[in-house]
């Protein structure tokens, strides 16, 4: 498919949408109100709006590598903290999926170049959950359950970030879901780690209000 048939198949959408839905485009020219933030994977096969079926404007939108939420990552932690502070999300999905090629290379030895950085804190996550993984009945299994295990540490550090901490301080309504999705079927799944103000995790992390 050559470039060009992109913005064909781009016009063709646009005249589809502004004639369904006259008024998307006019509303959302004047203002964003999304209720959901996604963090998910870069992954071609996991596209976020269209699998939760969501129109524009309904989903503000992170991905990465691995779907990593780190506290150093300007660009991460910019995205939460215009969602939870100015946009207001309610809810706050991190997602990861099945046979994630970014989880797979932490879990090995391939010399993946500079996402090799990026990725070494999954390296970390493998080596405390050795116990767990190697109980695996093989590698497919492994891998699976550690998809699944990085989207729970990644729910932990969101939890546990700054922005997150001082919005439950101010009891603002926020919920952060762990999900994962199967990119044979196209299923999501909740791993119920859900956190929200209730249980916002060990004190330490909570901020004073500025
Ligand atoms: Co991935």
């Amino acid at each position: 498919m050559c470039v060009d048939s992109l913005l064909a198949n781009n016009r063709s959408w646009a005249e589809t949408v502004s004639r369904e839905q006259p008024d998307l485009f006019p509303t959302l020219a004047q203002q964003q109100n999304p209720k959901y933030l996604w963090i998910g994977c870069s992954d071609s096969r996991v596209p976020a709006n269209e699998i939760v079926g969501l129109l524009p404007g309904e989903l503000f939108v992170h991905r990465n590598v691995a779907n990593l939420v780190k506290h150093v990552d300007f660009n991460c932690q910019s995205v939460v903290q215009y969602a939870v502070d100015v946009l207001g999300v309610e809810h706050i999905i991190v997602c990861g999926h099945y046979g994630c090629g970014g989880v797979k290379v932490a879990m090995g030895h391939d010399n993946a170049g500079i996402s090799d950085y990026w990725l070494r804190s999954v390296k970390d996550i493998c080596v405390r959950y050795r116990e767990e993984l190697n109980k695996c009945a093989n590698d497919d299994e492994r891998l699976a359950r550690m998809c699944e295990i990085n989207v729970v540490e990644q729910v932990s550090n969101l939890a546990n970030s700054k922005i997150v901490q001082a919005a439950w301080k101010r009891n603002q309504e926020l919920h952060i879901h762990g999900w994962i999705y199967s990119i044979e079927d196209g299923i999501l799944n909740d791993l119920q780690v859900s956190r929200d103000a209730n249980n916002p995790g060990d004190d330490i992390y909570m901020p004073e209000l500025q």
